[in-house]
């Protein structure tokens, strides 16, 4: 049973890389040859993955929507496993707590059990941060997209994975050349190649700044002016990310001298020795908004050619935290269609 399986990914982002490595782990050695190639107009270090704090947290509540609560548990888990070896560091990945605040109290997250150590504020620790009346303190961890991209495209590449910098302007330029299964890991531009009306950016700005003495995350919820658009500081491993807005809708990659000097005096305000960081840069990226992540596979046509297409987008402002459990959900997807294909006997999936 051998069949040769020309596997295309668009996007190399977390979700792409991510789901490339998940789809070569789990099949490898059932389809020879297996052929991945990954498509991406923006490598690392240019995706939104790559500017992203790398925080692992999703928002504080999922709404019912348990699947995602999984998949990010899921991803926490995976990368836990790996802190007892000392590659976790060039994976980018490493522990650190800090604080949840609110200005009224609140329902536990739907992350508390996914998170070590979580537990509620105490008066004392809430007297440090004036303004807010509630919270959460809890030990999670950091993937560094900077990081963990590169020893993502290492481990592909080491693997025969191929890489190719192009635009793809629709579907069927893949089509023509061949492509059994196309795998759409595309984040907020996916819209440009099938139009979703549900995929809008989210832009967020951040600034990076100088401050090695803050050791613990600070993140703070405004139940009105919403997620990610209150003050939020996380100490990463070469700076720390101060931040935010979350503008829905809003396509402008550029920074906003504005939306820096908002950004300024409220961090300023929840962690006052940062007057004296040195600021380092600023980022805009946009975060891939969606109602929910969108996985599913779908069988489309293009002429006479009949093609798989497994879709993995929309994962907003957490897409570093459920990158995994999406992956591997991808790569489940990608088994039933070698065995609905019959490309592959059942017995082994
Ligand atoms: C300010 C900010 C801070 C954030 N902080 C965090 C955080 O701390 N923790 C967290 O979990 N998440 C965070 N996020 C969210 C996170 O960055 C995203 O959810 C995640 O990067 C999405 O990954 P992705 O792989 O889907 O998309 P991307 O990283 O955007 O990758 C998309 C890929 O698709 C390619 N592509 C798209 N269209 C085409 C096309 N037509 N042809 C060829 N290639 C194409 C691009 O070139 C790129 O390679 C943050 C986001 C922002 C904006
Ligand atoms: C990827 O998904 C987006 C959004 O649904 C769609 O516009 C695009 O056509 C898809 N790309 C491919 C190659 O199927
Ligand atoms: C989008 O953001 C840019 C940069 O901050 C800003 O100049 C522009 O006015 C915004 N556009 C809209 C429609 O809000
Ligand atoms: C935003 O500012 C940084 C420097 O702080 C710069 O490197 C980057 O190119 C700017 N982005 C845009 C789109 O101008």
């Amino acid at each position: 049973h051998n069949v040769t399986l020309l596997t295309n990914m668009i996007g190399a982002g977390v979700s792409g890389l991510s789901t490339a490595q998940s789809i070569f782990e789990q099949y490898h050695s059932l389809i020879i040859p297996l052929t991945i190639e990954v498509y991406a107009d923006r490598f690392t270090p240019l995706t939104t993955s790559d500017g992203a704090a790398g925080f692992w947290q999703p928002y504080l509540y999922d709404k019912g929507n348990v699947q995602e609560t999984k998949w990010c548990k899921e991803t926490f888990d995976y990368l836990l496993s790996f802190l007892r070896s000392p590659d976790s560091i060039k994976m980018g990945i490493f522990l650190q707590s800090g604080y949840n605040l609110c200005s009224e109290s609140a329902p536990d997250p739907s992350f508390k059990d996914s998170v070590l150590g979580f537990r509620t504020l105490t008066e004392r620790e809430l007297e440090l941060f004036p303004g807010y009346s509630y919270g959460w303190f809890n030990t999670a961890l950091m993937v560094e997209g900077k990081t963990y991209l590169p020893w993502l495209m290492d481990w592909l590449r080491e693997r025969g994975v191929k890489f190719y910098q192009r635009k793809i302007e629709s579907f069927k330029e893949l089509v023509d050349s061949g492509v059994d299964i196309i795998i759409n890991c595309t984040g907020v531009r996916s819209g440009d190649l099938q139009f979703d009306p549900e995929l809008t950016p989210g832009r967020g700005q951040i600034l990076k700044v100088q401050a090695p003495w803050l050791k613990h995350w600070i993140i703070t919820h405004s139940f009105t002016a919403g997620t990610y658009n209150a003050p939020y500081i996380i100490p990463g491993s070469q700076s720390v990310v101060v931040g935010g807005c979350f503008q829905i809708g809003n396509w402008s990659e550029q920074n906003n001298s504005e939306d820096h000097q908002r950004i300024w005096e409220a961090a300023c305000k929840l962690e006052p020795s940062l007057k004296h960081a040195q600021i380092v840069e600023d980022w805009t990226g946009l975060r891939p908004v969606r109602s929910k992540v969108r996985l599913v596979r779908e069988s489309m046509q293009s002429g006479q050619s009949k093609f798989e297409v497994i879709h993995n987008y929309g994962h907003g402002g957490f897409g570093l935290t459920i990158h995994r459990g999406c992956a591997q959900e991808a790569a489940r997807l990608f088994g039933e269609i070698l065995e609905l294909k019959d490309w592959v006997p059942k017995s082994s999936l």
